[in-house]
């Protein structure tokens, strides 16, 4: 698969810190993951490609195992699973913080994107999934918040993530636009 022969290209490419290298990787296809996700339901309006609707679910749970992948390097290679070190990264930066936050969504929609729970949950199940949006909202403010002098890269995601809000919220606004005048 073309992502873990990216992420695991381990001959002299990963430099002098190969854990964060890795992170880094596993951090940046998540996020790359939630924003092909998001992206799904605008590109099935505007170009009409509904194949993509078959994907959308792989795409949400690529965008899980990406970012569990990014925790678990952390977790053990970065803190050595220290419970104390981890504990006092969550709680004292906030930027990892941000990140713990997006990875309990992302477990909460992962564990509900059967077939069966989706059922079970009727009407409920898109209010919780509508979390989508904030988790790639979070994803781009942790990636910000810890880069440290150029922020042109967290910068793209931000505006690929305000670009696909927009047509979400414009949607919405002209569908109740149009349901107002039909009833006159
Ligand atoms: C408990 C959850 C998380 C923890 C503890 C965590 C931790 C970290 C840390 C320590 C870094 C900096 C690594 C370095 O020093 O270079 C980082 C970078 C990053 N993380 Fe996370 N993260 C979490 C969740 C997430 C999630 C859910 C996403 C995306 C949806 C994400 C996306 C990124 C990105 C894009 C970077 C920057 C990669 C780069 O610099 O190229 N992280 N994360």
């Amino acid at each position: 698969m073309l992502v873990a022969g990216d992420a695991f290209e381990l001959t002299g490419r990963l430099g002098a810190n190969p854990v964060e290298e890795i992170q880094d990787r596993f951090g940046i296809w998540a996020l790359r993951f939630i924003m092909i996700t998001l992206a799904v339901t605008p590109l099935r309006r505007l170009v009409g490609w509904n194949w993509l609707a078959r994907f959308r679910r792989m795409f949400g749970l690529f965008t899980f195992f990406y970012a569990l992948m990014h925790f678990l390097t952390w977790l053990i290679l970065d803190q050595g699973l220290l419970v104390s070190a981890i504990l006092e990264d969550i709680i004292e930066r906030p930027f990892i913080t941000i990140g713990f936050v997006a990875l309990l969504l992302l477990i909460a929609l992962a564990a509900t994107s059967t077939n069966g729970m989706r059922r079970r949950l009727g009407r409920r199940w898109q209010t919780l999934h509508n979390a989508a949006y904030l988790i790639a909202l979070l994803g781009v403010w942790h990636y910000w918040w810890q880069v440290k002098k150029d922020v042109t890269e967290p910068l793209n995601y931000a505006v690929i993530l305000a670009v696909l809000l927009s047509a979400r919220l414009w949607w919405r606004w002209s569908r109740t636009k149009r349901a107002k005048t039909s009833h006159h």
